[in-house]
């Protein structure tokens, strides 16, 4: 599938708005480089319309000049050229010009509500970490989250499925000091059904509140999916307590762990809904069309919205936990098409003095169609749902996941399959923890050896006993324990 959007933050010119609000303005020396990226997306535009409605030559003229003055004080921030689509990347007065600028013409598409890519591959990860100005997650990381946990990196790490980070250095550092930080991650409860990509996040961030020993707060965003979809409240409320269930069955500690409903916890916490107002006035309307794609005719609840995902990246709005204190810092585990709202958060933290938080990215969990797309719960033959049956199982890896294979036995055992497209060894190296064991699928797929039934047995065969595991445990899940997770309440854990 080709995609005409090359970056989230193209959105703003190719939604383009006929009527913008007033741009001109003043101090931009006082600007952080992403505000003054958005004014120069802004002023772009009103150029552009300008233009398409045949205004006066001296409106055009002057809306161009400011156009070029933005565009040179961006560069004297930055050092870098302004390019539509290409956002600035974080400590980037301190960085060089990078390929930042050259690699924006990807195909990709990555932002909260879409993924696709133009390669059977999937996305290109590592020009995602260029283009948000993300860092990688290298060895000299790796090694230093095993010394400071103590731990062997979880395989998500160790096979890159956990990709990219920001900050991930200061919290080790701070960790080592004997400085604790908590981590929070999230879920849009859009409906009853969750499949196995959405416990990928789930898997890891229980890993790091076991080795780190830390708590967890999970945003459930029930009010993100009414405003987004065709849901009344009551059913996003109920999804939230539905999908809670499958979440407390990864095996999150109740005493460290708090799980909250956007609709349920807005309203109890003066302190949650305090920083929600701190974030929403110091985000401007421009900036969320650059940031999100948000349009003049989204309603009024999408625009808002982001700065309630920003909210529980700050200690401060939980003091049921955190006493009052300001500056726990948070570690974000989550898929990348989530950064956008934490770019944001980033932007906005330090100018309402507050911490930036630090994230863990990971990529996409395929469909079984192929990794041009991630997952999804409205189409259910491209997903394996955690209520699915021995049986659903296999028909589906067998009916649908797309095979690196080729088209007859002999030349398959001639020529070998392809380990990079093939969705059943895609899966393997999510949920089969044996390193050897895969290596082993690899080579024997590679070269012809193992047959694409062969390994689809496989995949079905470590499917099936993980989510019936994943069922028992569900149904211990009862509606009192639910409850206490979403209980507010002191968690048990040392500062
Ligand atoms: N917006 C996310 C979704 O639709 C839910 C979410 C809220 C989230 N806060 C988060 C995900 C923090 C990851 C990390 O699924």
């Amino acid at each position: 599938m080709t995609c005409i959007f090359g970056n989230e933050l193209f959105f703003t010119s190719y939604f383009a708005v006929k009527k913008m609000t007033d741009c001109q303005g003043d101090g931009e020396g006082t600007m952080s480089p992403m505000e003054l990226f958005e004014k120069l997306n802004a002023q772009g535009e009103k150029v552009r319309s300008l233009k398409s409605a045949k205004a006066e030559k001296a409106e055009i003229d002057a809306a161009v000049q400011l156009l070029l003055k933005l565009k040179v004080d961006y560069k004297q921030m930055t050092g870098q050229d302004y390019k539509a689509g290409c956002p600035p990347s974080e400590n980037l007065i301190v960085s060089n010009n990078g390929p930042a600028a050259d690699d924006c013409d990807g195909e990709d598409l990555v932002d909260p509500w879409n993924v696709s890519a133009s390669s059977t591959k999937g996305v290109d990860y590592d020009k995602l970490i260029v283009r948000f100005g993300s860092s990688k997650i290298d060895k000299e990381l790796l090694e230093r989250i095993e010394k400071v946990s103590g731990q062997r990196a979880h395989h998500f790490l160790r096979r890159g499925i956990f990709f990219s980070h920001r900050d991930m250095h200061q919290i080790l550092d701070a960790y080592e000091k004997h400085k604790s930080f908590y981590l929070y991650t999230g879920r849009g409860p859009s409906s009853e059904a969750m499949h196995v990509g959405h416990l990928i996040p789930f898997i890891f961030t229980k890993w790091l509140q076991d080795v780190f020993d830390i708590p967890l707060v999970i945003q459930m965003t029930d009010d993100e999916k009414y405003l987004w979809k065709d849901l009344t409240l009551e059913e996003c409320h109920r999804f939230t307590v539905e999908n809670a269930k499958d979440i407390i069955a990864c095996g999150f500690d109740v005493n460290k762990t708090f799980i909250f409903s956007d609709l349920d916890y807005m309203g109890a916490s003066p302190q949650f809904y305090r920083n929600v107002v701190k974030v929403q006035k110091h985000v401007t309307f421009n900036q969320v069309k650059g940031i999100f794609g948000f349009t003049d005719s989204d309603c009024i609840g999408k625009i808002s919205f982001p700065a309630i995902q920003a909210a529980p990246s700050f200690s401060s709005s939980f003091p049921q936990i955190f006493g009052g204190k300001k500056d726990v810092p948070c570690l974000i585990p989550c898929a990348i098409d989530q950064d956008p709202y934490f770019r944001m958060t980033r932007d906005v933290a330090p100018r309402i003095g507050l911490l930036k938080p630090a994230l863990l990215h990971s990529t996409f969990f395929p469909a079984l169609q192929g990794a041009q797309t991630k997952m999804s719960a409205s189409d259910p033959n491209s997903s394996i749902f955690l209520t699915d049956t021995p049986k659903q199982i296999k028909n589906k890896v067998n009916k649908h996941a797309f095979s690196g294979g080729k088209d007859t036995v002999e030349e398959h055992r001639k020529y070998g399959g392809n380990t990079e497209v093939d969705v059943s060894f895609l899966y393997l190296t999510f949920f089969l923890e044996d390193d050897e064991k895969l290596e082993k699928i690899k080579e024997d797929y590679t070269s012809g050896a193992l047959l694409t039934g062969e390994l689809k047995k496989i995949l079905i065969e470590t499917l099936q006993p993980m989510i019936a595991q994943h069922q028992e445990r569900r149904k211990q899940v009862t509606d009192e324990m639910v409850q206490q997770f979403m209980t507010p309440r002191p968690l048990n854990f040392k500062f």
